[in-house]
């Protein structure tokens, strides 16, 4: 019988309850990544003709993403994980209604810079977590530019009163992927070259999803230019599956001296990889099958099982916070099976997520019987610790919810995960293909 089922309560309409497992074995293919996703999706509405896009994410997130370059004129057909975007050839159309970004931050920051150059006004509304999320970020580069951009308080609902943009230089005071899009979104747009410099390198699908899409940018040291007035062609693309999910599946791995794990065409850019580097850290034997290149991005194989060692202990801080921003909860969640325990510092930005992650984090594992200690910007998690399964708070947050699916596997009895259906946002497969790789 299987050890995750679905109950129903009146809080919540379906708590995943997850137990502990002897052991993690199997092959899996996770789905479509979803940073790249959003990326392929807003520049095929920009491009000119039709791209073909394989292994989009499944999550809900790039959904929203697709919705609103269906509202600004492009025309989409999906078919599955295969979706066909027709462009607008840079001419985007006034929408008639709201864009819904729901609860993608990606979706209500890249987007403001496909969008802030067209004549148009334009109103970006979301969830309820997205309404908490700090938009200032985009909206004073964005004004730089030349657009007028109108929120409440810092927060969306935001309206972009668009128009014709000028080039900025812009250094990025935080460490964000989304902020740089953004700009480099209107800078391809706007009159001038556009330059930018990043104090921590973030992840750069934008930069090798404009290449594929036939823009020129060009990199001189850490100071990234694009020019304006560039036009984008469609493409045939296949999208990598998303390490940041497949971080979950690792970390489990992590936690049983036997396991044997694949992972099929996961998405190897460097700039996301250090995940792997601290899997290996922790005790994890990681051996590359195969690696290949698709526009710009490394798409490989890898077996991942635990070293004879066992696991040891990290210490993650400065840019590798911001490397591993999405995959600290997982992270942090396995922390106490490790001997050394797992230290986590220079992760303020964890608190203005989906939701606040380090209080979440030490919440639910405070419920699990952990001991921690919770700093405004990480966390410190003492190893060799046993764990009791307890109720755990996803805060409707998809990371949450699977991270203590994961440490669940390891505990002594079940987590009950309140609001697990968040995990459809970016993978909603994850129960079942946990339930397929947990032995029991
Ligand atoms: C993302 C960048 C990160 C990350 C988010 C996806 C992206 O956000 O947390 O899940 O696709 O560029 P920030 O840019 O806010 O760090």
């Amino acid at each position: 019988m299987s050890s995750i089922t679905t109950q129903q309560t009146s809080t919540s309409p379906t708590p995943q309850i997850v137990g502990p497992a002897r052991s993690f074995q199997g092959s899996v293919t996770v789905p479509g990544d979803k940073s790249i996703s959003h990326r392929y999706a807003m520049l095929a509405g920009l491009a000119e003709g039709t791209t073909r896009l394989n292994n989009f994410s499944t999550g809900a997130d790039p959904h929203s993403t697709l919705g609103c370059m269906e509202a600004l004129g492009a025309s989409v057909v999906k078919a599955g994980t295969s979706i066909e975007v027709t462009g607008t050839a840079g001419a985007l159309q006034q929408p008639t209604g709201n864009l819904d970004c729901g609860n993608s931050g990606s979706t209500m920051r890249m987007l403001a810079g496909i969008i802030a150059p067209h004549p148009y006004t334009f109103t970006l509304i979301g969830d309820h977590s997205l309404t908490m999320r700090p938009m200032e970020r985009i909206r004073k580069p964005l004004a730089a530019m030349g657009a007028r951009i109108d929120l409440i308080d810092g927060h969306a609902p935001m309206t972009i009163h668009g128009g014709p943009l000028k080039a900025i230089d812009f250094e990025t005071p935080i460490p964000s992927a989304q902020v740089k899009t953004a700009v480099l979104f209107a800078g391809l747009q706007a009159e001038g070259t556009t330059s930018l410099s990043e104090a921590v390198r973030t992840r750069d699908h934008s930069e090798h999803a404009l290449r594929a899409f036939g823009a020129t940018l060009t990199r001189k040291g850490e100071r990234l230019s694009i020019a304006g007035g560039q036009r984008l062609t469609g493409i045939d693309a296949t999208v990598p599956g998303d390490i940041s999910s497949a971080a979950f599946f690792l970390s489990a791995a992590l936690l049983f001296p036997d396991s044997n794990l694949v992972l099929d065409s996961i998405g190897m850019n460097p700039t996301r990889a250090a995940l792997l580097d601290v899997i290996a850290t922790l005790g994890g034997k990681i051996k590359v099958l195969m690696v290949e290149e698709h526009n710009g991005e490394m798409i490989g194989t890898i077996q991942v099982n635990r070293s004879p060692e066992g696991l040891k202990g990290a210490q993650i801080a400065g840019a590798l916070s911001a490397q591993l921003i999405d995959e600290l909860p997982v992270l942090a969640a396995i922390a106490p099976y490790t001997r050394d325990g797992v230290t986590i510092r220079d992760a303020k930005e964890l608190r203005i997520k989906e939701s606040d992650r380090i209080a979440l984090v030490a919440k639910n594992l405070k419920a699990m019987g952990a001991e921690l200690t919770e700093f405004e910007d990480g966390l410190a998690i003492p190893g060799n610790q046993q764990l009791h399964g307890a109720e755990i708070d996803s805060g409707s947050d998809h990371r949450i919810a699977m991270a203590f699916a994961i440490a669940a596997l390891r505990a002594t009895s079940e987590n009950v995960i309140h609001g697990a259906d968040a995990a459809a946002i970016s993978f909603p497969e994850f129960f079942q293909f946990l339930n397929e790789l947990a032995q029991r």
